[in-house]
């Protein structure tokens, strides 16, 4: 066992921990590294900010096919208490798709709105091919149905914050993954 300092008050339990994190993104990104292995031009990875930028970064460090890093900015109102569905873009990616193959990273997929609206955006941008990669997926709340092609784990309907993810911007850097209460 790890000996590691006590949980914040407004966490209930460690739901994934840092070596499972481990592991479970070194099969990712195996799983990746095979699907791709013939590709003659780059793999463009689409991280969605803020929440992905830390499974990004440990998934992308184990990447041996040739790949470029890129990031795109969306304001979902699917946070915690707001209301759902609307999909805006904020910051664009700096490459142009067209042509290339992508893998969309996010951190969670919740109710699909957010993933749905990309891979809708990035198909009408006329790219060779777009797939998923999600670090946490929750199977109960899914509204609309996107397909996703490599998921790290499958949680519960409960709010989780760490490895990226927040509530109101806390917790977010946390090295594992925590179940919060539920606010009362
Ligand atoms: P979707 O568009 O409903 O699939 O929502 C996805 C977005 O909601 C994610 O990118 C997160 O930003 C946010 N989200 C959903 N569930 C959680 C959670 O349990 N913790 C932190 N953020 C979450
Ligand atoms: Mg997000």
């Amino acid at each position: 066992m790890e000996n590691n300092p006590p949980l914040a008050k407004d966490l209930k339990k460690v739901l994934i921990d840092e070596e499972s994190i481990r592991n479970r993104v070194a099969q990712l990104a195996d799983e990746i590294n095979r699907d791709y292995k013939d590709i003659t031009e780059p793999l463009i990875l689409v991280g969605v900010l803020k929440g992905s930028f830390i499974f990004m970064a440990d998934l992308v460090r184990r990447l041996t096919i040739p790949h470029i890093v890129d990031f795109i900015a969306i304001s979902s109102y699917g946070q915690k208490g707001d209301k759902r569905g609307e999909v805006r873009l904020l910051m664009d990616t700096r490459e142009n798709l067209a042509g290339h193959d992508v893998l969309i990273v996010e951190d969670i997929l919740d109710s699909g709105s957010t993933l749905s609206y990309l891979i809708n955006s990035f198909h009408a941008r006329k790219t060779k091919s777009v797939s998923t990669a999600v670090f946490l997926d929750k199977p109960e709340r899914h509204v609309v149905d996107v397909p996703v092609q490599y998921v790290g784990f499958e949680i519960p309907d409960v709010w989780v914050v760490g490895y990226g993810l927040d509530y109101k911007e806390k917790h977010r850097t946390l090295p594992f993954i925590a179940e919060m209460y539920p606010e009362k």
